[in-house]
């Protein structure tokens, strides 16, 4: 098949590592908007962790869009990396024996820094799915809701309580970003933007997207831990509340 002989090619890698790329980079965009949510408090970032499940429920079922999303997610995520592993030896194989030295500095630079913060970022990865969403590994205390969701608010809020996790968050946002950054450039070189004349450009616009990520990332885990994002309500939450029906009761205790 035609599709098969593209991807066979070195453009057609090009090509699949930056759409999938692009997937990821929108999914790290939503995922960062959806974060700053827990600047309006508990009740509105638990109802937007709700919400993601109850989306499309009459057709898919609870939870059951979130399923295709996060497969979406999981074969862009296989397809990225399995690509960029063919594309390197691929490039190994056809390297000229005349090939500039700045650039392959240049290269080096950028693949040494692509090779070492995606593995981490792997990791990462599996260890924030294991402490957030299934709530396998707890450092810190986690809650779950009537709903069996873990409650965004509170378990972010006990999480970035303790130094070491909320510096290890803001470190790990720092590699995604720079990560990002030279994977935006590229993308753009694969889709054919690598005129001299808007290098710049696309130099200027890959920093500030990244930039602009780390900062809506880096500021949850920083404003928690210095204090700035008040603690979580005591005995109930949105989610519970609105799964009771009785509407969302969000005093705190006092004793
Ligand atoms: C400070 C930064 C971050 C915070 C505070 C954060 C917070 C969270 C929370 C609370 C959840 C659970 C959401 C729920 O179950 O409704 C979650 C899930 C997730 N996060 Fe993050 N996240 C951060 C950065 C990242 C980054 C950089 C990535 C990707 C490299 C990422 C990927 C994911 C994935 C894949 C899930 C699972 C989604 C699912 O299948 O339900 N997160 N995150």
């Amino acid at each position: 098949m035609r599709i098969f002989k593209f991807y066979k090619t070195s453009v057609g890698k090009k090509v699949v590592v930056a759409i999938t790329g692009f997937i990821l980079f929108a999914f790290l965009v939503l995922h960062m908007l959806g974060n700053l949510n827990i600047y309006s408090g508990a009740e509105k970032i638990d109802a937007y962790s709700l919400y993601l499940r109850q989306f499309a429920e009459g057709f898919f079922g609870f939870g059951g869009f979130l399923w295709i999303v996060r497969i979406v997610l999981l074969s862009a995520f296989i397809l990225h990396i399995w690509t960029i592993v063919l594309l390197v030896k691929q490039n190994r194989r056809g390297r000229p024996i005349h090939y500039k030295r700045k650039k392959r500095f240049a290269a080096t630079i950028a693949g040494v820094t692509m090779l070492a913060t995606g593995p981490i970022i792997l990791i990462y990865l599996v260890l924030h799915i294991l402490q957030f969403t299934t709530g396998t590994i707890q450092p810190t205390p986690y809650r779950v809701t009537d709903a069996g969701i873990g409650s965004a608010y509170w378990n972010l809020w006990n999480a970035f309580q303790v130094w070491w996790i909320a510096w290890a968050y803001i470190a790990v946002m720092a590699m995604v970003c720079l990560h990002l950054k030279h994977g935006l450039w590229s993308m753009f070189q694969s889709v054919g933007m690598n005129n001299p004349d808007r290098n710049r450009s696309v130099h200027v616009f890959a920093f500030v997207g990244a930039f602009a990520i780390f900062i809506g990332f880096a500021s949850v885990p920083l404003l928690v831990w210095t204090g700035v994002v008040p603690p979580p309500p005591q005995h109930t939450n949105a989610i519970d509340a609105a799964l009771s029906q009785a509407g969302p009761d969000l005093s705190v205790e006092e004793k």
